[in-house]
């Protein structure tokens, strides 16, 4: 199968490699509307988590934080997972880091909760997205949680440099297929750290 990449891993490494987690446009120093839905959705601590496209974010350490234990970060950039984990300090070891361009990726397990913030809107291509479907359905058993942020229909029209495909929550929902119990839907106004602001959309719901 041909690699359905987002950027490719000279990109995203590039990026990476260049920029301090903290001046990225997408940096948020608490991943509160992420935890917020998490909350709302009921899932606890005891549920495999997975955040795909994970970067530096902080959602890790939030979830250890929380006395979340089975936690697994992946991201298709190693200067990126570095990064992370630098950042979680001796807590690192408590995260699973997988490297691999989701896209090309076969779960070697399932997950109970699927979190993607800022990685499903650079999708612009049907066959990637019918590939992430098709992830969603390997890797998260009935019940299990999505949590998904994308830029809003009126965001960005890049991100990091690359084309994105930007959602409505509605377009979001029906792009994801109709086996989902849709419990959540949600505006949100990310600040850049050079002061920009971002609408994202944020959709959180179980698999029946
Ligand atoms: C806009 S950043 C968002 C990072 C993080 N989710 C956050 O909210 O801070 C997108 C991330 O997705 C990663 N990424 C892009 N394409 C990917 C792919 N095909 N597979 C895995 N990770 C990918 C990038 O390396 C980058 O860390």
């Amino acid at each position: 199968m041909a690699k359905v990449v987002t950027g490719g891993v000279a990109h995203w490494e590039s990026v990476h490699g260049r920029w301090d987690p903290a001046v990225a446009s997408w940096y948020e120093p608490d991943p509160v509307m992420s935890l917020q839905v998490l909350d709302e959705l009921g899932v606890g601590t005891g549920e495999a988590v997975i955040d795909v496209g994970a970067g530096a974010s902080g959602i890790a350490a939030a979830l250890l934080d929380r006395g979340f234990y089975d936690v697994t970060a992946l991201d298709i950039s190693m200067a990126a997972l570095q990064k992370a984990r630098e950042r979680l300090g001796p807590r690192a070891d408590e995260v699973r880091w997988i490297e691999a361009d989701l896209l090309a990726w076969t779960p070697p397990r399932q997950f109970q909760v699927w979190h993607d913030r800022a990685v499903f809107h650079f999708l612009t291509e049907q066959r990637q997205r019918r590939r992430y479907r098709e992830l969603l359905a390997d890797a998260l058993p009935s019940g299990a949680a999505l949590v998904m942020a994308t830029f809003a229909a009126d965001g960005p029209a890049q991100c990091s440099g690359l084309p994105v495909q930007r959602w409505d929550a509605a377009a979001l929902i029906a792009e994801l297929g109709p086996r989902w119990d849709v419990r959540v839907c949600r505006r949100a106004e990310h600040h850049t750290p050079a002061g920009a602001i971002q609408p994202f959309v944020y959709v959180g719901a179980r698999r029946p």
